[in-house]
């Protein structure tokens, strides 16, 4: 790290810059999920962008019109930016170099089975290299490898074009990505070692309409900063599922317990909701990236390596103990299939390690209903129904494995009528149990034994409903009590 990078610049609170937004020009490379909501964003704050992609048909479909993921808000600013004439498409960037200020690459950093990969950068970067003029500025986007920066960075040297290299990396969810990018937490670029700060002055500009801390940092910490935000939010979760069985053992409430926990300010509430583990494209990969590190640089990283057994575990476990006092069942219905609410993406889902641990346990036939997964490649023999109550006819046991807020509210007399059981696992902790349990229903959970559970001690009111989850109350009555075992959020 060059003397000017001993620490990061201080956080400054924006807008960046100055209160008007000034026009840049830029290239995006990778019309996938990150370059897709990139590019969107950037019209949207103002900036004149060219998103190119070699996958000719993605471009095309994306010209008519037509937007491959399904992310809220995403949609409406595409056809935004291409309506105001600062969004359009390419199939090589090429065509768009020539005028650009900057290329952005938010290219895959993981290929088809799921392994770290730096092959679709560095050809992305050779290929805009290799074009006659290339920007003074190319920011990488994509979530790389630690290290991979310092190949980049001499990737670049050896061409010996005047180009900076910058990090950028992005801190978005998949369900709220166009608002995190919008009102991010911060900004976070990488500086090649020994440059100075004020090289990502540009990027500063570029997001100058945005209030947010602007960290400037060398390019090493910008890769960590990245991978080990998300690999302690996996820690997070991962803690509040193991402080569940040690609730459920003793006889606590989690989401009491929840409550006290994140009220403080050290630890926040946020990501200690349990369920069958973390899943996705992001936390499941970094996490097992920084395991494999541990193990081949020798780091002895035992907290990291004990995340990734401890998540792979949580869906099997969960299944044993399901089945642990039942009959092996026939029939299982499982509502969500996403690796969370709000998108349809199932990669790492860990509905479907739930659903692998059921198949494995012997359950014959598994019937299922996700609000966005319309196909399961990677499972034909589930089958996939187009409610939850068809989903659920004849099951003798129903599973709710993706927080979906329509899940919250089921027709219970409805599903009493279409099932064979009465048994429900909420892997999610979302059910409205004492409805259920009118029902005839047993619900169980991470968070409960089942509704009929007697009476535990809980907090006897609390006021401050403002952070979520909120604990039950026992001073709500006798049929608003922990009796029911209800989750919910804060109004
Ligand atoms: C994650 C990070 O949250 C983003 O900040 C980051 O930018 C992104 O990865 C990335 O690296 O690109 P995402 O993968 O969209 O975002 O999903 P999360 O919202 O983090 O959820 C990950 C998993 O954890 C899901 O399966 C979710 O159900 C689970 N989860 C989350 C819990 O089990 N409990 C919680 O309290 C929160």
């Amino acid at each position: 790290m060059g003397n000017r990078l001993q620490s990061p610049s201080p956080p400054s609170r924006g807008p960046n810059g100055s209160a008007r937004t000034i026009q840049s020009s830029l290239v995006v490379v990778g019309a996938g999920y990150v370059g897709l909501v990139t590019s969107a964003c950037l019209a949207h704050l103002g900036h004149r962008v060219r998103l190119v992609d070699i996958d000719s048909e993605r471009i095309t479909s994306l010209r008519a019109g037509v937007t491959p993921i399904a992310e809220p808000g995403l949609d409406t600013l595409i056809h935004l930016g291409v309506k105001s004439g600062r969004l359009s498409f390419d199939d090589h960037p090429r065509v768009a170099l020539h005028s650009a200020d900057m290329v952005f690459i938010a290219v895959g950093t993981l290929d088809a089975n799921g392994r770290w990969t730096d092959t679709n950068v560095r050809s992305a970067l050779e290929s805009v290299l290799a074009c006659e003029s290339v920007p003074p500025l190319i920011v990488i986007r994509s979530t790389v490898r630690p290290g991979t920066m310092v190949g980049l960075r001499e990737l670049v040297a050896a061409t010996a074009r005047p180009v900076n290299l910058l990090l950028n990396p992005e801190f978005t969810r998949e369900g709220t990505a166009v608002a995190d990018f919008l009102s991010p937490t911060r900004i976070v670029v990488g500086v090649a070692s020994g440059d100075p700060p004020d090289t990502a002055d540009p990027i500063r500009r570029l997001y100058a309409a945005i209030d947010a801390p602007f960290l400037v940092v060398d390019h090493s910490s910008a890769e960590l900063i990245k991978i080990g935000s998300n690999a302690f939010l996996a820690a997070k979760i991962t803690f509040a599922n193991e402080l569940a069985r040690l609730c459920l053992a003793t006889g606590a409430d989690m989401s009491t317990v929840r409550y006290g926990i994140g009220i403080d300010p050290r630890i926040g509430p946020q990501f200690l909701r349990t369920g069958p583990g973390f899943g996705g494209s992001c936390l499941p990969s970094q996490v097992e990236l920084l395991s494999a590190m541990s193990k081949e640089l020798d780091l002895g990283l035992e907290l990291i390596e004990a995340i990734v057994r401890s998540n792979r575990e949580q869906p099997r476990r969960l299944v044993r103990e399901l089945l642990a006092s039942l009959p092996t069942p026939r029939r299982v219905a499982v509502l969500g299939l996403a690796f969370k609410a709000n998108t349809d993406d199932t990669r790492e889902s860990p509905s479907l390690r739930f659903i692998d641990a059921l198949s494995d346990a012997g359950v014959g036939e598994i019937q299922a209903f996700d609000p966005q997964v319309r196909r399961l490649s990677t499972h034909p023999g589930v089958h996939l129904f187009p409610d939850a109550y068809a989903a659920a006819s004849d099951a003798d046991i129903l599973v709710i494995a993706t927080e979906w807020p329509q899940f919250r509210s089921l027709d219970w007399g409805r599903l009493a009528h279409v099932m064979c059981g009465r048994e429900v696992f909420d892997a999610r902790s979302i059910v409205a149990a004492d409805e259920a349990s009118a029902y005839g229903f047993r619900v169980r959970s991470l968070e409960r034994r089942s509704a009929q559970r007697p009476e535990q001690p809980g907090v006897a009111a609390v006021q401050d409903r403002r952070l979520e989850p909120g604990p039950r109350s026992v001073a709500a009555g006798p049929m608003g009590s922990a009796l029911a075992g209800q989750w919910r959020p804060a109004p």
